[in-house]
Formats: structure tokens, C-alpha cells, sequence
């Protein structure tokens, strides 16, 4: 398949179909100089344009350059195609401080999120200055990109935390079958997609009118790890999985209803006269219709980091939220669902990002944030 397109309006890696594979790193900014950093994001940007059509990170490559000098790319992804790659940048909260001068330019939507009931958020694998996402076909492709660009920043940026996922948990587009997270449901059904173009504008890109100019095309990123509880959900039965979700497990339809892209009826009631959907079901929690209209564009993925010493998989899912306003999306839909969800007794939240997507590079003259420099 084609490599994705690198420049334009939007960053790719948002409503791109989502690929499979995911490396996501957050970095802290090291240096404390604003034009080393606005020099960074330049290099990076050139790398990116280079890799996501899948070329080598520099122009002499892993082989070509000097036999004395350490070589511009690192290797790994020599004879591999693009694998649909792309990158995403963002800007955590914390790059917004005195250090370099750019306070001012902190967008109102990019506000601390709250304290969460239940959360048990570990300080090391959450925040950040920078993050980049990258998603391929490919899980060397990725992390040939990630890997290239940590390297490209060293003395300038430290990696902080990063995170491989292996298989997306959301469509971001109708052309796309629903994937399977690891609780075994069908998950994205109810996304924000590539076709929606009328919501996407609404709650997905930052407009010209919104607080911050300079984010216009831009959108705002939120990451929650969310460890599961895989064990005790695999002792669960049936029935009261699909409550928890309010959907079925083999087709993903909302209970009471037949097929996955049925309408959800949260009115309909079943034989025994209570709602087919519980007022504590996942789906009805996270609906728009119950958060004020609130829409988010799900990009997940199933992560599996190996066991936790004690016999249990560490895994669960690296949740990845695009939206317009956090403050108006992820936080209210969250903080309904800390406090309600019956999926709560099998999940912890244990890293928390958030970070504001510039807009797209126009072109090889552009780079990633020079409208915020
Ligand atoms: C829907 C799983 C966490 C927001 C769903 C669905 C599943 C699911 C199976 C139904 C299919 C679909 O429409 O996509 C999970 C799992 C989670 C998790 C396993 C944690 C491990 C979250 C979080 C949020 C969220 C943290 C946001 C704060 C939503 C939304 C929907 C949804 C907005 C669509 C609801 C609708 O419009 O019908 N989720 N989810 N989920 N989830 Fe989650």
C-alpha cells in the first residue's frame, strides 16, 4: 500500500484508519534553550517527512555515510516499505512553562485533567513534554521511527516513558472491520471516524476561533494506560460481560438489538421489564447522550507487557483520545465513568498524557509547532 501522506491541513496518525501497530514515547525537554528546542522539532520534522514514506531517518542512511562517523539512521528498517507509518507530535503541559518563555502560549484546553476517583496513576510512565505516536503495519517500522527520533534528540530531549501496543482497539474509519480488545468485545464501534466530517469539525479539530491561534488544524491528545484485571475477568460469565459493556460479545450489537451498527435504544426494555442496557453498562456511561453531546475520536491499542512476577499478564489497554477540548470530552466522560462504570472492578488506570497536537506541516519549509515558536 502507499505510504500516507506526511504534509497538510491535519497531522496524520489521527483519523488515518488506525494501523496495527503502535510505539508511543513521551520525552522530557532537556535542554533550556527555546531555539535548540524549536531546532529539534525542525530536525524531527525533516526525519519524519523521510520516514513516513519510508526512507532512512538521514540522507546518507544507515550505510552510506562517513565509515568514522555514527550513521544517520540506525538500521533496522533497511528493505522494509513504509508499512503505512505515521507520526504524531504533541505538546504536554509542561513544555508550557517558564523555561522557555511560552506560558503565554498555553492553550486553555490543554488545562491539568483533574484527579480521577480510583486512579492509581504512577508519576514515572505519566506527563511529559513532548510525545510522539507513531503507527505502522509494521512493529519494527515503528519502533525504527521512535528509536530514530530519540536518537536524533539526544542532549536536547530524554526519553521519559514509552509504550508498544500491539493491536488496535478502534476503527477510525467505515472502511475498517472493528477490532477486539482484550476483554474480547468489539471495540470502536461507536467511534468518531474518518467519515464523519461534519462531527470531526465540531469536536475534533481546533478552529481559528478557539482560545489558542496557533493550535488551528490542531487537536488535543489525552493517554490513559488502563491495566485489566485479565484473570478475574476470564472467571466472569458470559451474561454479565455483555452487561457490563451493554453489548453482546459475538456481533458487539447493543443488547436488545441484532447486528454491530444497530441504533442503541437505552429505553428498551427487556422480558423482566428492566432496561436491556444498566444504567451502570459502559456503552450508556460513555454515550453522547449522556455527556452532553461529548464525542471522542478512540485510538487505542492492546498492550501486553509481559507478566507481572506474580503469574498475572500485565496488560490492558493503552487508551489514546483525540478531541477538540479535554475539558469538554475526556474529563466529563471520564469522571462519569470512575464513578459509575460496572467495568471499574476489572481496570486501574495507571498513566495518564495529555498533549496538544499542533496542526499539519504544509510543507518541506514548515515544521512540526512553528506556528506555537
Ligand atoms: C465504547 C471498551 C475505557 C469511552 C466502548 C465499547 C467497548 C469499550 C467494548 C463498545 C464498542 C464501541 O462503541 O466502541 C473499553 C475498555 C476500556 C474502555 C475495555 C478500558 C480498559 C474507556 C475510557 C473512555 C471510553 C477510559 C473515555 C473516558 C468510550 C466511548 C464509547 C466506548 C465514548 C462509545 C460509547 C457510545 O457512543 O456508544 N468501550 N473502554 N472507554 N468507550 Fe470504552
Amino acid at each position: 500500500s502507499d505510504p500516507y501522506p506526511f504534509y497538510g491541513e491535519h497531522q496524520a496518525g489521527i483519523v488515518t484508519p488506525a494501523q496495527d501497530r503502535l510505539h508511543f514515547v513521551a520525552f522530557d525537554v532537556i535542554t533550556d534553550k527555546r531555539a535548540e528546542l524549536a531546532e529539534l522539532l525542525q530536525e524531527w520534522t525533516a526525519a519524519a517527512a523521510r520516514l513516513t514514506q519510508g526512507k532512512e531517518a538521514g540522507s546518507f542512511g544507515a550505510v552510506g555515510g562517513a565509515p568514522e562517523a555514527a550513521p544517520d539512521d540506525t538500521g533496522e528498517a533497511l528493505g522494509l516499505p513504509a508499512s503505512g507509518l505515521t507520526l504524531t507530535v504533541g505538546f504536554g503541559p509542561s513544555l508550557f512553562d517558564d523555561r522557555y518563555g511560552l506560558a503565554d502560549r498555553r492553550p486553555a484546553p490543554l488545562a491539568d485533567l483533574p484527579k480521577f476517583p480510583g486512579e492509581q496513576l504512577v508519576r514515572e510512565i505519566s506527563g511529559g513534554d513532548l510525545c510522539v505516536q507513531a503507527c505502522a503495519h509494521d512493529p519494527q517500522v515503528a519502533v525504527h521511527a521512535i528509536r530514530n527520533l530519540a536518537r536524533i534528540g539526544f542532549g536536547k530531549v530524554s526519553v521519559r516513558w514509552s509504550q508498544l501496543g500491539f493491536g488496535r482497539t478502534s476503527s477510525t474509519s467505515r472502511a475498517q472491520a472493528t477490532p477486539r480488545n482484550l476483554l474480547g468485545f468489539k471495540d470502536g464501534t461507536d467511534n468518531l471516524k474518518l467519515e464523519d466530517a461534519d462531527l470531526l469539525r465540531d469536536q475534533l479539530w481546533a478552529s481559528p476561533q478557539d482560545s489558542s491561534a496557533w493550535m488551528a488544524g490542531g487537536t488535543y491528545l489525552v493517554t490513559r494506560k488502563i491495566r485489566m484485571e485479565i484473570e478475574t475477568w476470564d472467571r466472569t460469565s458470559l451474561a454479565e460481560q455483555e452487561q457490563i459493556f451493554g453489548r453482546d460479545k459475538g456481533e458487539g450489537a447493543p443488547l436488545g438489538a441484532r447486528a454491530e451498527f444497530d441504533p442503541i435504544d437505552f429505553a428498551a426494555k427487556g422480558p423482566s421489564g428492566e432496561p436491556y442496557i444498566k444504567d451502570d453498562a459502559h456503552v450508556r456511561l460513555a454515550h453522547p447522550s449522556s455527556n452532553g453531546d461529548a464525542h471522542l475520536l478512540r485510538r487505542g491499542y492492546n498492550y501486553v507487557d509481559g507478566s507481572d512476577g506474580l503469574g498475572r499478564l500485565d496488560a490492558g489497554l493503552f487508551f489514546i483520545a483525540y478531541q477538540r477540548d479535554p475539558r469538554k470530552q475526556f474529563v466529563p466522560v471520564q469522571m462519569r465513568l470512575a464513578r459509575h462504570d460496572a467495568l471499574n472492578e476489572y481496570i486501574k488506570h495507571i498513566s495518564s498524557g495529555l498533549f496538544a497536537c499542533p496542526p499539519g506541516v504544509r510543507d518541506a519549509g514548515d515544521y512540526w509547532g512553528r506556528t506555537l515558536f
